[in-house]
């Protein structure tokens, strides 16, 4: 990519190792003398006004002027730097690199718990996973997006109980919903007698039965499970997100006794018997990590000890070079420990498993947070996005069908919701507010679709088809640089080409970190800067036919940045707005 070739270029001419920063009036990279200074006990200053002195004779092309300052060696493109960016940012799949290819990646995420709507963190849990899995791919890698839902464990139980008790055959989630709050209630209320604990005895006996594998309490696990598989399967769509596998928690009780045993028997240093209890303790002190219990007295298993079982069944299944599990951070303990099981049973891929974990989301008073707890649908979220969005569009879309408005403020709610979860680095907590979410203007999803849509109408008046950065022209204006360094653009233009420039190289960093928020940040500084250039100067009345064409490559290559960026976290742009 242009910035690498000119990063690579900068270090050849100066011998010193240099770094994009596209800082005010410092150039697209800049190189620090301090640490040579230390070696060579000599004032940094001297060096850098050496280095630049002798990198400004050396032959160059990318690099257009040097220049030392304070310490600093900066370096500032030429015209052929410009040309290369803007050439390579007009095409189609500008920011996809191959840095992954031949990389098989398992990426788990969502995982929702059946019988209960999704919890806002399995919203999170979801759009932050699929825009890890784009990322991913978009670096060449194949990705197997994983869910893991949650089809057993207390509250599946607590609901079978609620069913059998009352009779009843629920049809949907919401009905769902209801039961699962009456059984609470009443669990609640026995708790709160301090007497004997009958329903909460029942509870654990489901509970056993669904370990035991009883056929007819699976029976009704299944039907649980179909009832809000439906409804998952809804938001899933919705959300424009597709899974290559479903495997619940469920087909894992078979073999988690083995599993842990045969912890035991791999690492009885760090997994013994509690001779007060019995039960099976994973002991990890010794790392800084707390200790789990892997059995029960009673021989039941837990939470890690089936995922044990997980992590054995991608292994054998897919033979991954990365395993990826994405969750609430409230389980960075419960993987810190799995991965240590893990290793200490010397599975081969034990270092090759990764968790990211996320923070807490709350929703910032409105319609939906009244609901109780941190259980909202889905569907409500997006739908108070879309309705936002589509007061939005009012005047504007005067002469829009009314297809036309659905489709744009679906597009736009989902869209700039998934943005509003994903701008926030991961290990960060949310306040929530979908309308502000979809807001066109300030630092939303919204803004970057409306940005990127009124570029590319922009284009359309412009009546040009189809733009040739060969053909393309630098020519300077009064007052702007020299030819020879910034290719002759005024201060807008360039600053506009050198953020365009960086894009490639940000996917590959919000890759490697896991961290979409990258993208995001960077797009909403590009869009800014994009809205500076066309503040302040004139594309159509250019005051040549050749400034039009640059000017019209710069405003084609912001569209196609901001859609592909966009398009890499799994946020789409409409074609109007
Ligand atoms: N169902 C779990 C929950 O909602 C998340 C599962 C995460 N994945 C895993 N392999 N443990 O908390």
């Amino acid at each position: 990519m242009a910035l690498q070739k000119f990063l690579g270029e900068c270090e050849k001419i100066s011998g010193l190792k240099a770094q994009a920063n596209a800082r005010e009036g410092r150039g697209l990279a800049s190189a620090n003398c301090f640490e040579l200074s230390r070696e060579q006990k000599k004032d940094p200053r001297e060096i850098a006004e050496i280095a630049a002195g002798k990198a400004s004779k050396r032959k160059k092309t990318l690099v257009g002027g040097v220049a030392a300052d304070n310490g600093y060696v900066n370096f500032f493109p030429s015209k052929k730097f410009f040309e290369l960016a803007l050439k390579q940012a007009l095409r189609k799949k500008f920011g996809e690199n191959a840095e992954l290819i031949g990389q098989k990646i398992v990426v788990e995420y969502s995982s929702p718990n059946v019988g209960k709507p999704f919890h806002i963190g399995h919203i999170r849990s979801t759009i932050l996973g699929d825009a890890i899995k784009r990322l991913l791919e978009a670096s060449g890698a194949k990705v197997i997006s994983f869910n893991y839902p949650g089809d057993s464990g207390t509250q599946v139980a607590k609901l079978v109980l609620a069913l059998e008790l009352k009779k009843a055959t629920p049809k949907n989630e919401r009905q769902l919903l209801k039961l699962y709050q009456w059984i609470h209630k009443q669990l609640e209320k026995e708790r709160a007698q301090n007497g004997v604990l009958k329903l909460g005895e029942k509870v654990r006996e489901v509970s056993d039965a669904i370990e035991a594998q009883d056929a007819k309490t699976l029976g009704t696990v299944e039907k649980i499970r179909e009832i809000s598989f439906r409804s998952f399967e809804k938001s899933y769509k919705k959300l424009g997100v597709k899974f290559d596998e479903v495997t619940g928690e469920s087909k894992f009780f078979a073999n988690a006794k083995q599993k842990a045993l045969e912890a035991k028997a791999l690492a009885p240093q760090f997994v013994q018997t509690d001779p007060k209890d019995g039960t099976l303790v994973l002991k990890l002190e010794e790392f800084s990590i707390p200790n789990n219990i892997l059995l029960r007295s009673n021989g039941t298993t837990l939470y890690i000890t089936r995922d044990v079982g997980l992590a054995d069944y991608k292994w054998e299944k897919y033979a991954f070079d990365k395993s990826i599990t994405v969750t609430a951070s409230e389980q960075n303990t419960h993987f810190k420990q799995l991965f240590k099981l893990l290793e200490l049973m010397k599975r081969p891929y034990a270092l090759k498993l990764a968790h990211v974990g996320f923070g807490l989301i709350t929703l910032e008073s409105g319609k939906i947070s009244s609901r109780e707890g941190n259980l909202v649908y889905l569907d409500e979220v997006l739908k108070e996005a879309s309705e936002s969005a589509l007061a939005q569009i009012g005047e504007r879309g005067a002469g829009y069908s009314p297809a036309e408005r659905k489709k744009i403020s679906s597009i736009v709610g989902v869209g700039s919701t998934k943005f509003g979860f994903l701008r926030v680095s991961n290990e960060k907590n949310i306040l929530f507010n979908p309308s502000k979410a979809v807001s066109f203007t300030g630092d939303t999803g919204a803004y970057l679709q409306y940005t990127a849509v009124r570029a590319k109408s922009l284009l359309e008046k412009s009546g040009v088809k189809k733009i040739k950065p060969s053909e393309l022209k630098f020519i300077g204006e009064k007052g702007a640089d020299n030819d020879r360094v910034n290719g002759g653009l005024n201060e807008e233009e360039k600053k506009l080409v050198e953020k365009i420039s960086l894009f490639p190289s940000i996917v590959s960093q919000a890759t490697r970190h896991y961290s979409p928020h990258i993208v995001c940040e960077y797009l909403l500084k590009l869009a800014a800067a994009f809205n500076e250039f066309y503040a302040k100067h004139s594309v159509l009345d250019a005051d040549s036919e050749d400034k039009k064409k640059l000017r019209l490559a710069l405003v084609a290559a912001t569209a196609n940045v901001i859609e592909n960026g966009l398009k890499i976290i799994g946020v789409s742009v409409p074609k109007k707005m």
